[in-house]
């Protein structure tokens, strides 16, 4: 039953943020429909979880009219123009219905029109070389270089978006999405949205985008939104991943081995247990929008889920030993990039970063050590779990 257990999700409990999967756990062995004191659903196990992914009883909730509802409270008493509900108000991940799939069939054209194979393999050399005198280096920085160097070929940034510009905005943009944040850090999200808007330039992408969009009724900040949202869900994720996957295997000598001598089949199948097991989105949030039954409990409509999507990728029902990267894992059906009709639409190009990226990474990286003296450090956010900083030191 909903909420008899004293075991209780609580991201603000010493040490969630470096370590949250003790409680997914947990949840999943004793309480795996949690309601929280706001009266959301959280749920953990696989079963519940991947089927409301894509059930149509479900839909997404609106990130930008959550912020117009809050207007009066976040900007209380300051002069800044509110920018979050029309940043974020073309945001796919928000959207139901007719403008999600028509939105989602043009930025899906657009994106597949570059030669992504090209850019990722550019951008690994790049990267390799760039970091090749360095005597430490930050994991966190090497991936953050890379996925910047594949982004800006494509979606067009102006000279001055350095990529620590350019990661403030999409970190930023990430902590929109989060649950419990605070009113100050609302307020530093609009200014770095409207600071934002000065990032891109009028390239190619926006001009395909302007094409794509013909006979839809978009107005200016409407593909600024459009452009927010690509840079956010290319550039946070992908980093995500790579970074943990990245420290995962160099902590393992037998991981590090299999990378070096695995073909490209092997390459693959270890992409998918990384992604699986770093699952970088680690909650989504969808509505009922007709009451439903889960595990025998009924739930009104308009009841707000929060979907434990890390926790369902190690449920023990579905994985076998899930908390270990088994690298030729064969059956997988993670859902680190959702399911339905939101899944992820650059999984193809998350997965061939990984696919291109994993041997010569790893290939470079064991010129270095763990550097066991500096403690990793991991970001404060519920739903996108960061790795800030994990240091390595030339052997
Ligand atoms: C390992 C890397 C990535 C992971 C784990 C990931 C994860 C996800 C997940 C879980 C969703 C679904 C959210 C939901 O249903 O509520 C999603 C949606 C999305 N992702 Fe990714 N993503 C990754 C990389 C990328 C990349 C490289 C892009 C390229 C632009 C991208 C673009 C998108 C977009 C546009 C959506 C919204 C789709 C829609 O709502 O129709 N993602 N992603």
């Amino acid at each position: 039953m909903v909420g008899e257990s004293t075991i209780k999700w609580n991201p603000f409990a010493p040490d969630y943020f470096n370590d949250p999967y003790p409680i997914y756990t947990l949840s999943r062995q004793s309480n795996p429909i949690q309601k929280d004191q706001f009266g959301n659903i959280i749920l953990f196990k696989y079963r519940d979880v991947a089927p409301i992914l894509d059930s149509p009883d479900f839909e997404v909730s609106s990130l930008s009219s959550y912020f117009e509802s809050k207007k009066d409270y976040i900007f209380q008493n300051t002069a800044q123009c509110p920018f979050l509900a029309k940043t974020t108000s073309k945001w796919l991940m928000y959207l139901n219905g007719d403008i999600h799939r028509k939105l989602r069939i043009a930025i899906g054209k657009i994106l597949f029109s570059y030669d992504f194979d090209r850019l990722i393999q550019e951008a690994v050399q790049d990267c390799i070389s760039h970091f090749e005198d360095y005597e430490e280096l930050d994991i966190v920085d090497f991936s953050k270089y890379f996925i910047y160097h594949i982004l800006k070929q494509f979606i067009g940034l102006k000279d001055f978006a350095s990529l620590e510009n350019v990661f403030e905005f999409s970190n930023m943009a990430a902590r929109s999405q989060d649950l419990f944040v605070s009113k100050q850090m609302y307020l530093k999200m609009n200014d770095c949205f409207l600071r934002g808007k000065g990032l891109f330039a009028e390239g190619d992408f926006k001009a395909k985008l302007i094409n794509e969009l013909d006979g839809f009724e978009f107005e200016e900040d409407d593909y600024y939104s459009i452009l927010a949202i690509t840079l956010m869900a290319f550039f946070e994720t992908s980093k995500d991943n790579l970074t943990v996957s990245l420290y995962t295997i160099l902590s393992s000598p037998s991981l590090s081995d299999y990378v070096l001598n695995a073909n490209k089949k092997e390459i693959k199948l270890l992409t998918e247990e990384c992604i699986r097991y770093t699952s970088p989105l680690q909650f989504t949030i969808r509505i009922n929008i007709k009451e439903v039954d889960i595990q025998g409990t009924l739930f009104p409509a308009g009841t707000r889920f929060i979907l434990g999507l890390a926790s369902a990728n190690r449920d023990e029902e579905v994985f076998e030993s899930p908390s270990e990267i088994k690298p030729n894992r064969t059956v997988n059906p993670h859902i680190a990039f959702g399911k339905g009709v939101h899944i992820c639409l650059g999984a193809l190009i998350a997965r061939k970063e990984m696919e291109f990226g994993l041997k010569p990474m790893v290939a470079f990286l064991q010129n270095f050590n763990i550097n066991t003296m500096q403690p990793l450090r991991w970001g404060n956010q519920i739903f996108m779990r960061t790795l800030e900083s994990a240091m390595l030191k030339r052997n």
